[in-house]
C-alpha cells in the first residue's frame, strides 16, 4: 500500500515510525514532513490547505490511504473532499470534526446523550455571559467556542478574572473562535487522556495517557502544547477505562451515527477523574501530541492494518495488542520557547543517544542542512522510552537526553512525576 501521511510535528514522526514498520505498506510519503520523518518516508512539499492538490497527488501516486495527523485539515473538510474523489483516508468529515472544532456542539452532544460533563451555559453576547459568571460564581471556566490554537480557555479562580476573560473573547483576542462562548462549571480531579479508533459504528480503545502542559518542572508557569506524557495513565484503572467506553466514548460514537454525522477516525477524549467518575472536558478529532508518541512506543500490532480497518469500517472485529510497558515522552525545546526563541541551532549526538533499543526519537520541528540536523521550531524532540515502569521509561529517556549536544535545547526533568510517586506508594 502507499500511504500519504499530513503534518509535520512529533506526533506525525511516531505515526510515520510505526506505518513504516508495517508489511502492508510499499511506499510511506508525509505531506511536509521534516528531518527526522525524512527518514521514514518520503517529504513532499503539498500545500495541504489546497484539497484539489492533495487530491491530485494521490492519484498520481497511487495512494491507498491518507493518514491526518492534525486536526486543521480535517476541520477545513480535507476528509470530505477526498472521499468525495473516491480517495481513501483516516480522519472524520468536516462535520464530524465540529467535535473538537465546536465546543458549544459538543457539549450538545453530551446533553442528549447524558454523557457526564460539566454544566454549562452557552452565550453569544458578553452582558448574558456575565450575568451567568456572577450567578454561578468562581472558580469557573470561560471557553472560546471554536478554534483558539489551545489559548481560549482560561480556568478562572476570581470573579473578575472571568468576566475578563469573557471581555477577551467577544473583544475578538481569539478571533472568529471567541465570538461564542461557553462557560463551564470547574471540574475537580486528576486529567487524563482516552483514544479510541472509531470507524463510524464500532470503537477500539487504543490506550490512556497524561500529558505535562506547562513549561517548568512541578508544573509550573505558562502553558504549552505538551512538553511530556507517559502512557498507561495510573488513574485510569480498569474500572474507568470501561466507565469511560460506556458512559462517554460509546454513547458519542452513537449520538454522531444518529445524528447522521458518523465519527470515522480517532477520538481523543479530555477527561476529568472526578470523585463521581470520569467526565468530559473536551473532544479531539486526532490523536494528542506527545500523546501519539507514548501510544506508538507501546504498540505491538500493525498500525497500518488497524488504521486501514477503521477507514473500511470492519473495526468490530479487529484487536490490537500492547506492550505491557510503560512509555514516556520527554519533548526538547528551544529555550524560550513558549515566548520568543531563535531558531537555526545544531543539534548533535542524536544517533548515539538513540542506540538504545528502548528509545525513540521522534523529531518534532527539525530539518536537515548540510548533514547536520537543525531546530526549526519551539517543541523540537519527543525523547520516548519504554519500560516495566514508569520510572524506569523516564531514567531511559533522561539517559538518553544527556548524550544529545544542544546547547540551545530545554527540557523538564521531572516527566511523570505523579505516575512514578503512585509507582513509589504502591512499592511502599
Ligand atoms: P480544553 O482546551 O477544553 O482542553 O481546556 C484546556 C485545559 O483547561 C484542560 O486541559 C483543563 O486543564 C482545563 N479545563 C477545561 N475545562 C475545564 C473544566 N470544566 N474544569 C476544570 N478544568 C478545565
Ligand atoms: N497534548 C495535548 C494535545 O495534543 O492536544
Amino acid at each position: 500500500m502507499n500511504v500519504l501521511l499530513i503534518g509535520s510535528g512529533g506526533r506525525e514522526h511516531s505515526l510515520a515510525w510505526a506505518l513504516a514498520a508495517s508489511p502492508l505498506l510499499t511506499k510511506l510519503y508525509c505531506a511536509p514532513g521534516n528531518g527526522g520523518i525524512a527518514r521514514d518516508a518520503e517529504c513532499v512539499a503539498l500545500n495541504v490547505g489546497d484539497h484539489q492538490a492533495v487530491a491530485a497527488f494521490c492519484k498520481d501516486h497511487a495512494i491507498d490511504l491518507v493518514v491526518v495527523g492534525p486536526e486543521a485539515p480535517l476541520v477545513a473538510g480535507l476528509s470530505d473532499h477526498l472521499r468525495n474523489e473516491g480517495i481513501k483516508i483516516f480522519g472524520p468529515s468536516q462535520a464530524a470534526a465540529q467535535l473538537e472544532g465546536s465546543k458549544a456542539f459538543t457539549k450538545e452532544l453530551c446533553d442528549r446523550k447524558s454523557i457526564p460533563t460539566a454544566a454549562y451555559g452557552h452565550f453569544t453576547d458578553a452582558e448574558a455571559a456575565k450575568d451567568y459568571a456572577r450567578a454561578q460564581g468562581a472558580p469557573i471556566v470561560i471557553k472560546a467556542d471554536g478554534l483558539a490554537a489551545g489559548k481560549g480557555v482560561t480556568v478562572a479562580q476570581t470573579l473578575d478574572e472571568a468576566l475578563a476573560a469573557i471581555d477577551d473573547c467577544f473583544s475578538g483576542k481569539f478571533g472568529a473562535a471567541g465570538a461564542e462562548v461557553v462557560i463551564e462549571e470547574c471540574l475537580i480531579g486528576e486529567e487524563a487522556s482516552f483514544f479510541a479508533l472509531c470507524d463510524g459504528k464500532s470503537v477500539l480503545a487504543l490506550a490512556t495517557a497524561q500529558d505535562h502542559k506547562q513549561i517548568y518542572d512541578g508544573d509550573k508557569g505558562p502553558n504549552t502544547g505538551g512538553m511530556g506524557a507517559y502512557s498507561p495513565a495510573p488513574v485510569m484503572t480498569e474500572a474507568v477505562c470501561t466507565r469511560t467506553m460506556e458512559e462517554i466514548i460509546k454513547p458519542t460514537v452513537e449520538g454522531m451515527a444518529e445524528a447522521g454525522l458518523p465519527f470515522q477516525g480517532v477520538l481523543y477524549a479530555g477527561l476529568m477523574i472526578t470523585d463521581q467518575g470520569p467526565k468530559l472536558i473536551e473532544y479531539n478529532v486526532r490523536f494528542g501530541d506527545p500523546e501519539c508518541q507514548v501510544l506508538m512506543m507501546r504498540l505491538k500490532s500493525d498500525f497500518l492494518a488497524a488504521l486501514l480497518a477503521t477507514a473500511d469500517g470492519v473495526l468490530e472485529t479487529f484487536d490490537l495488542r500492547w506492550h505491557d510497558d510503560a512509555a514516556l515522552s520527554v519533548v526538547m525545546a528551544t529555550q524560550g520557547y513558549p515566548g520568543a526563541y531563535e531558531k537555526g541551532s545544531v543539534i548533535r549526538g542524536l544517533d548515539a543517544a538513540g542506540s538504545d533499543e528502548n528509545v525513540e526519537i521522534f523529531h518534532a520541528a527539525t530539518s536537515v542542512k548540510d548533514g547536520e540536523i537543525i531546530a526549526t521550531g519551539g517543541r523540537v524532540l519527543n525523547v520516548t522510552a519504554r519500560g516495566r515502569t514508569v520510572r524506569e521509561a523516564r531514567d531511559r529517556a533522561y539517559a538518553a537526553i544527556s548524550r544529545i549536544d544542544w546547547p540551545e535545547g530545554y527540557c523538564r526533568t521531572d516527566i511523570g512525576w505523579r505516575a512514578i510517586a503512585r509507582e513509589d506508594d504502591q512499592a511502599a
